[in-house]
């Protein structure tokens, strides 16, 4: 059995608005569970094509806790993706709020969305979005290079994070000398590198065999429960799914 199924119950957080009492407790419900990380409330987003508007989100609540790894299901086309551009400040929404931390990206600019996404989030994509010629440690480097992280910290902080993720004897491979799951973990590596709260990965597994996919889902839980990351995963594969804290069906732009 595959250590990333045994995860304690005890995590499962409820999705949804926050209920009256945690509101007027100022944010700590009576359980004691922390401020959410994110909250997404009452959010649509349409898109002009032509002259017609498409409803794609048409009204989504979710709300991501401090250590706590959710995924989002629902068919090619249900909105996934864009509402994970929302998350990631990549995106406005139309209607609704979005709360990273209890800063409203609904209403900052793209400036300021982005100097928080720099700091504080980490993206992981489906193809590993990793520089051909750079070898896995390097690209590790580059991704706190980009994020400013200061350059004493480089070197120790790229080898315990590829240490983490279970490639300390592959850092030096370049990533055509890596199989699929090895360059995911590098992706891996690479998106908590800058020590971000909030990791968003679009299908990380979906180019993995069954056997690649659980390592990256046992590095996901370790992160988790290590660095004190919070993550947010789309994918289409039910087995992965048992792994969630908390599981959210897209149906044609609405949760169900
Ligand atoms: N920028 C855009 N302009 C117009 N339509 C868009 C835009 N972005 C997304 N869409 C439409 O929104 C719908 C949802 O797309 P999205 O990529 O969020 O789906 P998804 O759930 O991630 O699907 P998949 O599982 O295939 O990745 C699609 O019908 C798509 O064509
Ligand atoms: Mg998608």
């Amino acid at each position: 059995m595959l250590a990333w199924r045994q995860r304690s119950p005890s995590r499962k957080q409820p999705g949804g608005k926050p209920d009256a009492e945690e509101r007027e407790s100022g944010g700590m419900s009576a359980s004691g569970n922390a401020e959410p990380l994110l909250t997404v409330r009452g959010v649509e987003r349409s898109f002009d094509v032509g002259n017609q508007k498409l409803r794609v989100l048409k009204g989504i609540d979710l709300q991501l806790y401090p250590k706590q790894l959710v995924m989002l299901k629902g068919r090619s086309g249900s909105g996934k993706t864009t509402l994970m551009n929302l998350m990631g400040g990549l995106d406005v929404p139309t209607k609704g709020e979005i709360y990273f931390r209890g800063q409203p990206f609904h209403e900052w600019d793209d400036n300021r969305r982005t100097a928080i996404r720099r700091k504080d989030i980490g993206f992981i994509f489906q193809a590993y979005a990793l520089m051909p010629l750079l070898s896995a440690y390097e690209n590790v480097e580059l991704s706190m290079r980009m994020a400013k992280v200061p350059r004493s910290e480089w070197k120790s902080r790229a080898t315990a994070c590829l240490e983490l993720v279970g490639l300390a004897k592959r850092m030096h491979h370049r990533p055509f000398e890596l199989s699929g799951g090895e360059q995911q973990r590098v992706a891996i590596a690479k998106a908590i590198s800058h020590r971000p709260s909030l990791i968003l990965a679009d299908e990380p597994t979906a180019e993995l065999d069954s056997q690649m996919a659980a390592q990256v889902m046992a590095v996901f839980r370790e992160i988790v429960e290590t660095e004190n990351i919070s993550i947010c995963m789309t994918t289409h594969d039910t087995t992965i799914m048992e792994v969630a804290d908390h599981v959210y069906e897209m149906v044609d732009g609405v949760f169900v």
